[in-house]
């Protein structure tokens, strides 16, 4: 029974990979400022893949300042560094947030 759970939580773990950067930005504390579909304290992760999907070396940028945090883009609202997160979690959340259909 438990190797029966462990097995679909893998399979459904590979099948779904945007789950979990979605549990990887949960467990980071993204999802206290942001959301998916809609602003909250900071923009939703659609209208931030709108706006850099076409652009050269957004990964990075967003990548940068995820860990550092920043101000002016969208608001008077600045996003503090987020300290918990490394560089290469950072760039991954970056890359998943640009993935945002
Ligand atoms: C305390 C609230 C808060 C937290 C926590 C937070 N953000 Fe933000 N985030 C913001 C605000 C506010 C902005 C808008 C900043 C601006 O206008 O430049 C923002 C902007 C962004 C942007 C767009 C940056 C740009 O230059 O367009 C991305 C991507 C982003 N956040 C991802 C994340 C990720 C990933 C995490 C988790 C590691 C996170 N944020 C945690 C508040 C937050």
């Amino acid at each position: 029974m438990k190797k029966a759970l462990l097995l679909l939580t893998l399979s459904l773990g590979s099948l779904a990979p945007a789950w979990a950067d979605l549990a990887l930005a949960t467990a980071k504390n993204c999802m206290s400022c942001h959301a998916v579909e809609r602003k909250v304290l900071g923009p939703s992760f659609k209208d931030v893949a709108a706006k850099y999907r076409d652009s050269k070396g957004a990964a990075d940028a967003l990548a940068q300042k995820i860990m550092k945090g920043g101000a002016g883009v969208w608001g008077a609202v600045p996003m503090p560094a987020n300290t918990q997160v490394s560089e290469a979690e950072a760039r991954k959340l970056a890359l998943w947030v640009l993935a945002t259909p």
